[in-house]
């Protein structure tokens, strides 16, 4: 049964989530920004999904960035590939890397080498975009779950200092040994954290257990807890994620 809860349970809230935004726009929108920029530099946000979702389900969220600022941005929503799950017994699912127990607590077994190929593969595709000409430092890496998880070990094991990595309901997928391989330009690269304080599928301690890694590494993270909040991503979170991009955005490519 615990396959059915963790899969269904964030696709259902997604859902709600994307219904309110909707009207959200439809409210909002009628009012014009004061101070259009010209012309934005391209930016990228590379969204990674959590466990048994898809790229395409998460697509609804780029909904949220509506400011001007938005408008240079491509987006990316890619899709796990179909891998074995321990936690849902061998179950064959999409999934960035191998999961051994859920809930997912800050000292749950981590699968460290299945995370350094996935972290390969979101590497590729962000030199992939660098490569035709953005900014990496407008380059911005965001995920939930697993996918959050997938983000905080990309950005940290990149070598140069991106835009952003923004983690929500995430872990730190990894042994404390790979913080040594963290290269300079790296640690430069900021962190948001956001994790729901009701969270029972990944627990909030393991959350919590980041930023002082983070801290001791020297890398900056702002983490924020939400109240009430399970394993899903709130409104108040998107638009609070769309604000720390907007100000992160660099005006030159
Ligand atoms: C988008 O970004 C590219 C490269 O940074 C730039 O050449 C182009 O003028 C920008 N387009 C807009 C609409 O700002
Ligand atoms: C990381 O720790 C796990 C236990 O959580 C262990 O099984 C694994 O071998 C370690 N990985 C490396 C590369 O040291």
């Amino acid at each position: 049964m615990k396959v059915l809860f963790l899969l269904a349970k964030p696709i259902a809230l997604v859902a709600i989530t994307f219904t309110s935004t909707s009207l959200l726009i439809l409210f909002f929108q009628p009012h014009p920004s004061p101070q259009r920029p010209d012309s934005m530099a391209r930016s990228f946000v590379l969204w990674l999904h959590g466990l048994g979702d898809s790229g395409p389900a998460n697509e609804p969220i780029k909904t949220f960035f509506t400011s001007p600022e938005f408008r240079n941005t491509s987006w990316s929503f890619p899709s796990a590939p179909s891998n074995r799950v321990s936690c849902n017994r061998g179950a064959v699912m999409p999934s960035w890397f191998d999961i051994h127990e859920i809930p997912v607590a800050a000292e749950s077994p981590k699968d460290e080498n299945g995370v350094l190929k996935a972290v390969q593969n979101v590497h590729a595709m962000i030199d992939k975009e660098v490569a035709s000409g953005t900014n990496p430092e407008n380059v911005f890496v965001c995920g939930f779950s697993q996918g959050g998880a997938l983000t905080l070990a990309s950005v940290l094991l990149y070598p140069r200092t991106l835009g952003g990595g923004a983690i929500f309901s995430g872990w730190v997928p990894f042994n404390s040994s790979i913080v040594e391989h963290i290269q300079p330009d790296a640690k430069k690269t900021p962190i948001l954290w956001s994790h729901g304080m009701a969270d029972g599928t990944v627990l909030f301690e393991a959350g919590q257990a980041g930023p002082p890694l983070l801290e001791q590494a020297g890398i900056s993270c702002e983490f924020k807890a939400y109240p009430g909040l399970g394993h899903s991503i709130s409104n108040a979170e998107l638009q609070y994620l769309e604000s720390w991009i907007k100000t992160r955005l660099q005006s030159s490519s």
